[in-house]
């Protein structure tokens, strides 16, 4: 897999109205390719405007399938595709308890607490300073109040809320944090990018009662995870 192409930053130029048909058709793209395949997770990206998550310099670039980079370090705003990739294989769904370990722009966060709604929970947490304030002013603008953000090391999760029925991070690590596998509930699924074999792979985790059942999804390419189980 090669490594991405950030585009030069640049003063924003478009329209509300531009970004709300990009985005339309981009939710188009997404079904057609397979990425978005149930109702909450289409209605959610029709929904949550990406581009209220973008540093001005890249805003223009929102609905392009590139990451793009956010106040902090190596913190970036995943492409578009890879919200419903995790968030499908997850099997996202109303009224969950949804743990998420970096919150970056907290575009995926909005996501979430859209399809998980008022009888779910949202907990998002992220190591960066900076970045956590950028999500959290983010957050606050787009009416987003219930979410609850954590800065700090998501490796350690949130047992204050625990259970989670799921948990996603959206860092690269070379093994799941324990903790985390101790903050899912029996039947919970994890999904994570994993380093392995000198690449990436997504792979989701589902907890049984004795054994974890691990399934690659795709390769893909994330920034390393952070903090107390940060491994090279
Ligand atoms: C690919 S970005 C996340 C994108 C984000 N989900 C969004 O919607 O913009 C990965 C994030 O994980 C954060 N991170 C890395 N290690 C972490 C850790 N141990 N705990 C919490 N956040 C961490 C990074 O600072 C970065 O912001």
């Amino acid at each position: 897999m090669q490594g991405w192409i950030v585009p030069p930053p640049k003063e924003p130029s478009k329209s509300k109205d531009e970004f709300k048909k990009e985005r339309e058709e981009k939710v188009k793209w997404l079904i057609r390719h397979g990425y978005i395949r149930s109702s909450p997770i289409k209605e959610a990206m029709l929904k949550v405007q990406r581009e209220d998550f973008i540093p001005e310099q890249y805003r223009d670039y929102s609905y392009l399938e590139v990451p793009l980079p956010l106040p902090g370090e190596e913190a970036t705003i995943s492409c578009p595709h890879s919200y419903p990739l995790f968030y499908e294989h997850l099997g996202l769904d109303r009224s969950h308890k949804f743990l998420e370990v970096g919150l970056g722009s907290g575009y995926g966060a909005a996501l979430a607490s859209e399809v998980v709604g008022p009888d779910g929970l949202v907990v998002s947490i992220e190591i960066d300073p900076l970045t956590f304030n950028f999500a959290k002013k983010n957050l606050e603008k787009a009416g987003y109040r219930d979410i609850i953000l954590v800065r700090g090391d998501g490796g350690f999760g949130y047992p204050e809320k625990a259970p989670y029925d799921r948990i996603c991070i959206t860092a690269a690590c070379n093994m799941i944090p324990p903790p985390l596998i101790d903050q899912l509930t029996t039947g919970g699924k994890l999904i994570a990018p994993i380093k392995e074999y000198g690449i990436q792979n997504l792979v989701l985790f589902e907890k049984g009662e004795e054994f974890l059942r691990r399934t690659v999804i795709c390769e893909v390419l994330y920034v390393s995870l952070r903090g107390g189980f940060a491994t090279g």
